[in-house]
């Protein structure tokens, strides 16, 4: 049985210095002396057998054995050019989890799928995954490509449990720039072995690239600037915009990872508010005040209310406002354990000697002990 513990010298949670420094702080350390470890919506019943069947009514002795997960909403294909979306929200990281229809073909993606942590337990599971999964399967869903947005800070990648279950065949894919992400992140964790990075992404996807699902066509966004490795999925009129821009309520994503830049997420914003008016932007994530959670708005709708950046902000504003407002934010809760993970397509680190798996935490210290 695999064993899980947690070299945790700080809890993420309580560190008070922002993302940015302290994970300089922790490059830094590095190179001095070996890292201490530290559209139309609609809901549907589904079916409560214990057992599920997919959409043909045949159940296979491989069908998973938990319920479907509801989808928060189905939003029904509005054009032929354009894929049904099915949206789940996994409420421990606030983040949107995609299941992206041909409904020619039932050809389908999964766009950034949770893995479920608990950080205080330090155990890993797989419910929210489970539900997923089954849901493809009753849905009669062939899932062709597992997509990632970016390699996330905050929440661990379910990327290589969906392939364990979907087949070996179906691709992780995340954009090109991820290699410059995991040399960033590779030496703060001790991921030290070029080997290790092996059969982990499938597929590494260039700007403006183009591929098929079924008889629908996806085109890459490079939309750097919360990271820089972020990409986004325009299918028809739905764009899949990870955390290159938030709901108009909520507004922008933090810019202070290494690699992030707030005049980059300026720029990748202005390119999605450049889209058609009524094209459909779907982010990764929403932090609702005092309304349910939602994953989508228009094109229009965030040119006239995206809080950080209506049209008539300008540039300068906005980067100098972005830069101030990162430089007081706290490190995000789940940092470490998402990187040493994410940077790997969803691999959990490797096994020591004894076949334990930890999770490290570069500390500092003021005193030497
Ligand atoms: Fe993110």
């Amino acid at each position: 049985m695999l064993s899980l513990a947690c070299r945790t010298a700080l809890p993420a949670g309580r560190l008070a210095v922002s993302a940015r420094r302290q994970l300089q702080t922790a490059a830094a350390l590095v190179s001095r002396r070996p890292t201490r470890c530290s559209f139309v919506c609609s809901r549907r019943a589904l079916s409560t057998s214990p057992v599920y069947q997919n959409a043909a009514g045949s159940s296979s002795p491989g069908a998973p054995r938990v319920r479907p997960a509801e989808p928060w909403k189905r939003h029904l294909s509005p054009d032929p050019s354009t894929p049904t979306v099915f949206t789940f929200f996994e409420n421990a990281t606030s983040t949107w989890q995609y299941i992206v229809v041909d409904p020619h073909t039932s050809d389908a993606v999964v766009i950034d799928p949770v893995l479920d942590y608990d950080v205080n337990a330090g155990a890993i599971s797989t419910k929210t995954a489970d539900g997923l999964l089954s849901f493809i399967h009753h849905e009669g869903l062939h899932v062709r490509r597992i997509l990632e947005t970016h390699a996330h800070a905050d929440h661990l990648t379910a990327a290589q449990y969906f392939k364990q279950h979907l087949g070996q065949d179906v691709p992780v894919c995340i954009g090109q720039r991820i290699s410059q992400v995991q040399e960033t992140f590779a030496p703060i964790y001790g991921l030290d072995d070029p080997a290790l990075f092996e059969k982990t992404f499938d597929c590494y996807l260039k700007d403006d690239e183009q591929f098929e699902l079924g008889r629908l066509s996806c085109r890459v966004m490079h939309l750097p600037g919360h990271t820089p490795d972020h990409v986004g999925y325009m299918i028809g009129k739905a764009v899949f915009t990870g955390d290159s821009i938030f709901n108009p309520d909520v507004g922008s994503a933090r810019a202070d990872f290494p690699g992030g830049n707030a005049e980059a997420l300026y720029a990748s914003m202005q390119r999605l508010l450049s889209l058609p008016a009524d094209y459909r932007l779907f982010v990764g994530h929403d932090y609702p005040q005092d309304r349910d959670q939602t994953c989508w708005s228009t094109v229009e709708d965030q040119r006239e209310r995206n809080k950080h950046l209506k049209v008539s902000t300008d540039a300068q504003t906005f980067i100098q406002w972005r830069k101030q407002r990162d430089a007081v934010l706290g490190a995000p809760r789940l940092l470490h354990p998402s990187l040493q993970v994410n940077i790997r397509a969803g691999k959990l680190p490797p096994k020591d000697e004894k076949g334990r798996v930890f999770f490290k935490v570069p500390i500092t210290s003021e005193v030497d002990l």
